[in-house]
């Protein structure tokens, strides 16, 4: 998710739009660049790196128009040619843009040029051009209904020295109305050194501004909006209004995955169609697969886990979850037949990068599952499947997490269905099903605050076992490593079936215990694990089915979640894990985004 400001008035727009890209750089800092208006000219400057590298770049102007944008890839290598502003090829109209254009191959087709860069944005500037008569409103409105996906849009033209136009479908876009200029941004930090009165765009609407001046529109008429007036400070405001990254990431979740699911999942003929864009495989690759190997440090390793039961169940290849250090060193029995995939946020973990490396030259086909764009990890894959949920600022991995497991999901299904190891039916109801991943997590968001409640009672503690069968073991270390990296409290995942192997005889009234005791073949066996520990004097945590009504009678504390399905179940239970480890570590005023001792990428061995 990219950040855009647009500034129009009589005062410096390049001062305001760089100062306003700086504020806007946790939202995507991969390149930059700044597009302005100055002698009926569009003057363009645009760099691969920080808004501070752009400022050192640029000359000395005082422009009353200007656009720019700080990029977070998802088409596209990070560097300067793909950087935004985007022009129209006669350099004359120019586009910043937040989201992605799903059919921006299509539209490409449709016009027959050349483009500078590979990115799906280019198109629109193209696109503006061919409709652009001197009417700018015109055209960008004629365009608009040809967009699939997201975009939070702004634009510039030569010709109009004083016009600034924007619009918004599915990306966020804020309007600022000063008493000399508007503005149009990300979010409201651009906006807030000019003015606290704003405006926030719904889906649909476009904003026309010049000077002072902004008029609202959607559906091709003048339309009244309300503004708001902001008292966030800077700070909260790149929080979105949460007091740290890692509560907003955690709250994030519906919408990266709805993203997810929207890019890659499309129904045609009532069946689905998965978008794989970046795995370029001949359609018969599976069926010569004989193994698929999941590699992954931290919390990606977690979802590998959760991966390899996905895959097996679904595509029926035998598959491994392998910590990528342990992968790499052991020297693994290897050849062309086996597929790896290698889980990774930030793209840079090098345990993981060094267990790519070992794959390919062993022959093995490597394909990433990767949130950051042109990352050395994507770039050294067979294919990549990018995540698209944005930058992930927090150290503690959360909204990366979930969408890890959900693209594992759709690589499953569309094995399944090259494979033909499920009936097309049913590859649809589970389709279906993940389709519900935004209001399943919406649901138990819901509960953060009786999750809060919770975490109070336990903040003391001193350490914690995590305990689960099935998918709930891996969810049961990742919500150990959750509470440890944020709080400092030690706390251990473990397979519930191992307690009687020795974690038992930690128990007593000092050693909390949480449980993924969702209802399920597994069940009545994690209630027998979750009797020894009570009788043994420790408390109890159970995340659990909605509908077990049961439960409370054995444990101290009971989070419900509303999960029919395995990946379901571990998308959902996520939640509560990160809310927990969140509210504990908060509690215990912890640096909650900045962990002591950690990195958000471990680019070491
Ligand atoms: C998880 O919360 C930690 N930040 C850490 O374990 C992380 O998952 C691990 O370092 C892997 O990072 P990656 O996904 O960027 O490869
Ligand atoms: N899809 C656009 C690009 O890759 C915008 C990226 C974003 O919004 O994160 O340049």
């Amino acid at each position: 998710m990219c950040g855009i400001v647009g500034f129009t008035g009589n005062r410096n727009a390049m001062t305001a739009v760089i100062q306003g890209l700086s504020g806007l750089e946790y939202r995507g800092y991969d390149s930059a660049g700044i597009a302005w208006v100055a002698d009926a000219r569009l003057a363009v400057k645009k760099t691969a790196g920080r808004v501070d590298d752009l400022a050192k770049i640029l000359p000395v102007a005082h422009p009353s128009l200007a656009i720019g944008h700080t990029r977070w890839a998802t088409h596209g290598a990070p560097d300067e040619t793909n950087a935004h502003p985007h022009l129209s090829p006669d350099g004359k109209i120019a586009i910043v843009h937040n989201g992605i254009v799903d059919n921006y191959l299509a539209l490409k087709q449709t016009l027959g040029e050349a483009f500078l860069s590979d990115t799906d944005s280019e198109v629109v500037a193209h696109l503006i051009a061919r409709e652009y008569r001197g009417d700018l409103l015109a055209a960008v409105e004629k365009v608009l209904p040809l967009l699939d996906g997201t975009y939070a849009l702004a634009v510039i033209a030569a010709d109009q020295p004083d016009l600034l136009i924007a619009a918004r479908k599915g990306s966020p876009l804020v309007v600022g109305i000063a008493d000399d200029a508007t503005l149009v941004a990300s979010d409201v930090v651009p906006i807030l050194p000019y003015t606290k009165e704003v405006v926030y765009l719904d889906d649909g609407q476009v904003v026309v501004c010049r000077g002072k001046s902004a008029r609202f529109r959607a559906a091709g008429r003048e339309i009244e909006v309300a503004t708001t007036t902001i008292d966030w400070s800077v700070e909260a405001a790149q929080k979105g209004g949460y007091p740290h990254f890692m509560l907003k990431e955690i709250f994030e979740q519906p919408a990266a995955l709805r993203n997810l699911v929207h890019h890659r999942v499309k129904i045609e003929n009532n069946a689905p169609a998965f978008n794989l864009e970046g795995i370029e495989l001949p359609t018969d690759y599976f069926r010569g697969v004989g193994r698929i190997v999941l590699i992954a440090q931290g919390t990606a390793y977690h979802a590998a886990m959760i991966g390899r039961n996905l895959i097996e169940r679904t595509a029926l290849i035998p598959s491994y979850a392998e910590y990528a250090a342990d992968f790499h060193y052991r020297d693994p029995l290897l050849d062309p037949s086996v597929l790896v995939i290698a889980l990774t946020q930030s793209g840079e973990t090098m345990d993981t990068l060094q267990g790519v490396r070992k794959a390919r030259d062993a022959g093995c086909k490597v394909v990433a599952v990767v949130n950051t764009v042109g990352s050395t990890i994507a770039r050294e894959a067979d294919g990549v499947f990018y995540m698209h949920c944005g930058p992930e600022i927090g150290v503690a991995s959360t909204k990366a997490f979930t969408a890890m497991v959900a693209s594992l999901y759709i690589l499953s299904l569309r094995m399944a269905q090259m494979r033909r190891t499920l009936d097309p039916a049913e590859i649809m109801r589970r389709t279906l099903d993940l389709a519900q991943v935004g209001p399943r997590l919406e649901a138990v968001l819901s509960t953060a605050n009786y999750i809060r409640q919770i975490a109070g009672r336990y903040a003391e503690a001193k350490n914690f076992l995590f305990l689960g069968r099935g998918t709930g073991w891996p969810l049961a270390m990742e919500g150990a490593l959750k509470l440890k990296e944020v709080s400092y409290i030690h706390a251990e995942g473990y397979d519930a079936a191992e307690m009687k192997h020795g974690p038992i005889a930690l128990i007593d009234e000092n050693m909390p215990c949480l449980f993924i005791a969702l209802l399920g073949r597994r069940y009545g066996k994690v209630r027998s694990n979750i009797q020894e520990v009570r009788a043994r004097r420790g408390r109890v945590i159970a995340i659990a089915s909605h509908n077990d009504d049961q439960i409370h009678e054995v444990v101290d504390d009971v989070i419900y979640v509303r999960a029919e399905s395995g990946v379901m179940n571990s998308l959902v239970c996520a939640v509560p894990l990160q809310l927990l480890a969140y509210y504990i570590a908060a509690a215990k005023n912890c640096d909650v985004d900045k962990p002591r001792g950690l990195a958000k990428s471990v680019t070491v061995e």
